[in-house]
């Protein structure tokens, strides 16, 4: 078995925390796996948990239409969560959950050696931003703003964004997520034509 068969083996057999007790299936992740562009949310949902998927419940069909939108399809980026077991009823992953975690999402970033990391809502932001060691304070203040930071030993550019499933309560948030999305993609763009440094300065002023 490679090293990504061993993984997600290791986390689907996984009882570091009680909520493997709650789970019907663990969900590792899917996508490319040498992807520029990783999406971490929070932690898998109803369907996520019946499927072993993440994000294909109603806000990874958001997510879905997001990337659509800035000309991405699903299999180009890698997709992940903080947890990989659904919390029972849906509720925010306690701290000793993200922490017994963690070690999951710090191997699939030295794997994937993403460019991008896109943390989708407040618990993967804050959650990143700690591993980098950056200060986090608030969604309404940081998202759409490009971080450069090192996570576990790798360079990356941290980007929070609002959660999905924030715009299905919230539509006005849907906007905003499309307008953040839309930056995302400049950024991709811009890397790929090696301005980082010029682009970062760019992307790092608050909207
Ligand atoms: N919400 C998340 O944060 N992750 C999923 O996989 C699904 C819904």
């Amino acid at each position: 078995m490679d090293e990504w068969g061993v993984l997600e083996e290791e986390i689907r057999r996984c009882r570091r925390c009680p909520l493997y007790k709650f789970r019907r299936n663990a969900v590792p992740g899917e996508g490319n796996r040498n992807a520029e562009v990783m999406f971490v949310g929070e932690a898998p949902g109803a369907m996520e948990d019946k499927e072993g998927r993440p994000f294909v419940g109603a806000a990874g069909k958001l997510l879905t239409e997001l990337l659509e939108g800035i000309g991405l399809r699903r299999r180009d980026v890698y997709i992940t969560n903080i947890v990989k077991c659904r919390p029972p009823h849906n509720r925010d992953p306690r701290e000793e959950e993200i922490k017994a975690c963690l070690p999951y999402l710090r191997r699939q970033i030295k794997l994937v050696e993403p460019r991008v990391i896109v943390a989708l809502g407040r618990h993967a932001a804050r959650t990143l931003f700690s591993e980098a060691g950056l200060e986090w304070r608030s969604m309404s203040r940081q998202h759409g703003v490009a971080v450069e930071a090192v996570v576990n030993g790798e360079r990356v550019i941290l980007f929070p964004t609002y959660h999905p499933a924030a715009a299905l309560y919230n539509p006005g948030l849907r906007g905003v997520l499309e307008e953040d999305f839309r930056r995302l993609k400049n950024l991709i763009t811009a890397k790929r034509s090696e301005k980082p440094r010029s682009l970062l300065d760019y992307f790092s002023q608050s909207s």
